[in-house]
């Protein structure tokens, strides 16, 4: 009779923290669907964001703008169905949060219908108090700040953020107030390599980077961008893992190992 593979210990923020603590790189990707969340965790991914990209690499649409409630319980939903060990963040899509009320009445949804464990907003002092809120509700928050894909229209492009001294500052001031707030987990999306490192040694939560250089707890990609399966252009942070992986899984795996041995992201994805 085969023997069951073993089973990874479900991982949880207490786990993220440990990682942080020790300086073991958190090796994170957006996942959308049962397939792909499969793979993943066999692979040795660490967390998933179920990312509002998914209006993007999935859906069609041009920005995260779109997506809706629907939408991210659609997705989430499909990946606690099968997933086991990776922690899964949710995101709380565009125009999701405006008021305490809606984003608690939102965020309930993704964790009771969605298998979120955690829900992620986009936003830093401005959206301190609806983080108080949820938290203060029992729901557990990974703030995400730097550049912010769903206020892209009002950027007018990905452009990365916290370059000059002033938006630095704001972007540390971000950090803090989501802190404060009760979040316990941090995305940085797009700022340069000495600010995000500047962010991580400011907090005590674990801090995941996207286009933020090495100096994160972790790491995340979208997968379609790691898997090389969108169109060009790529943001210069994206490494294609797939191109020398010959499978999915491979790809993956190599992933994870770069992340864990900090080969990944290396100077030339950085800003
Ligand atoms: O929606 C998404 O994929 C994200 C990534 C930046 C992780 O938020």
């Amino acid at each position: 009779m085969k023997a069951d593979a073993p089973q990874k210990v479900p991982v949880t923020l207490a786990t993220l923290q440990a990682m942080r603590q020790r300086g073991e790189k958190i090796a994170c990707l957006t996942t959308y669907d049962a397939g792909f969340t499969r793979v993943l965790e066999s692979a040795g991914v660490d967390a998933f964001i179920i990312g509002d990209s998914l209006g993007m690499v999935v859906m069609g649409h041009d920005s995260t703008v779109p997506v809706t409630m629907d939408d991210m319980l659609y997705h989430a939903a499909n990946v606690a169905r099968v997933g086991r060990s990776a922690w899964r963040v949710v995101d709380l899509p565009c125009r999701s949060y405006e008021t305490p009320a809606q984003a608690l009445a939102n965020a309930r949804r993704l964790v009771d219908e969605g298998g979120a464990h955690m829900v992620k907003l986009e936003g830093g002092t401005g959206k301190a108090a609806i983080v108080e809120h949820l938290v203060r509700h029992g729901i557990p928050v990974c703030g995400h700040i730097g550049l912010l894909p769903q206020s892209v229209e009002e950027y007018g492009g990905y452009k990365v953020q916290g370059r000059d001294a002033a938006g630095a500052a704001a972007i540390l001031a971000d950090a803090a107030a989501l802190e404060s707030a009760g979040a316990e987990m941090l995305v940085v999306e797009c700022i340069p390599a000495t600010l995000a490192s500047r962010v991580t040694g400011s907090v005590d939560m674990p801090v995941i980077g996207i286009g933020a250089g090495p100096d994160c707890d972790g790491q995340v990609l979208v997968l379609y961008d790691m898997l090389g399966i969108v169109p060009e252009p790529h943001p210069r942070f994206v490494r294609d893992f797939l191109q020398d992986g010959g499978s999915i899984h491979a790809a993956v795996a190599a992933y994870v190992a770069a992340v864990k041995d900090g080969s990944y992201p290396a100077d030339e994805h950085g800003y």
